[in-house]
């Protein structure tokens, strides 16, 4: 594993954003898989800048992201699609065709799933893939349990996630109570892993999933067999390390 250490969240993103970047550049036509949360808010801005300057060209760059929360328009604030959206797709010249993120309206989301690994596979696996991570460990919305799941499913969210992510909402009983996520397979297949971490509250989270036991009750434990892992974080999440 990598591991870079950033002064302050600015660095960390921009540090975070030049790995994605390199991606773009060597790679036009790559598969990025992304991730939403607090934490990859700053690279994304980065990443809209450098397009700016005309740095970057996404006009061939697929996309998949990790989870999507079940019940929740595209258009909701809060759904992923809309972060995603408004993060990153609509100031880029992504095209929206290429851009995947499971549908959170959809009828059947255990068929979703699947039609998600689907897209997975036909777009050939993922060649990067971002991950924030939880309090818990969680990885996507992969929750602490007692087996790693696989592939793209349907989970509860634990109390601590809905807590967590209740800040975005009106209200706790606003969250969703399930979402779908990329399993632990999908993720462990991505060619790369770039973690992004920030904050003295991930540290003991991080210290955990780094050098602590391989166990599904902290999901991100399992990136530690992962061959091609790079943790980008500032100082302060690292500061356990
Ligand atoms: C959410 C997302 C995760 C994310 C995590 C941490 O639950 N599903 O993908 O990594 O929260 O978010 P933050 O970066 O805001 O701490």
């Amino acid at each position: 594993m990598k591991i870079y250490a950033a002064n302050d969240y600015k660095q960390m993103s921009r540090q975070a954003a030049n790995i994605l970047s390199a991606h773009v550049i060597l790679k036009p036509d790559c598969v990025l898989g992304l991730a939403t949360g607090s934490t990859p808010i700053g690279m994304y801005k980065q990443l809209v800048d450098w397009y700016n300057k005309g740095d970057l060209d996404f006009s061939q760059v697929k996309s998949v992201n990790l989870d999507e929360y079940v019940g929740l328009a595209p258009t909701h604030d809060q759904s992923y699609r809309y972060f995603m959206q408004t993060n990153l797709f609509d100031h880029v010249n992504i095209d929206p065709a290429n851009t995947n993120v499971p549908n959170g309206l959809a009828e059947d989301p255990e068929a979703e799933c699947r039609r998600y690994n689907q897209v997975i596979r036909d777009l050939g696996g993922i060649d990067v893939q971002v991950l924030g991570m939880g309090h818990n460990g969680h990885i996507g919305f992969n929750e602490p349990e007692e087996a790693f799941e696989l592939e793209t499913h349907v989970v509860n969210l634990t109390e601590s996630t809905i807590r967590a992510n209740a800040r975005f909402f009106a209200s706790e009983d606003e969250v969703p109570k399930k979402a779908m996520t990329m399993g632990i397979k999908s993720i462990m297949q991505a060619r790369q892993i770039l973690v992004v971490v920030s904050g003295e509250d991930k540290a003991d989270i991080v210290k955990r999933a780094f050098t602590g036991p391989v166990t599904p009750n902290v999901p991100a434990s399992i990136l530690q067999m992962h061959p091609n892992v790079v943790l980008v974080g500032d100082k302060a999440a690292l500061s356990k390390l």
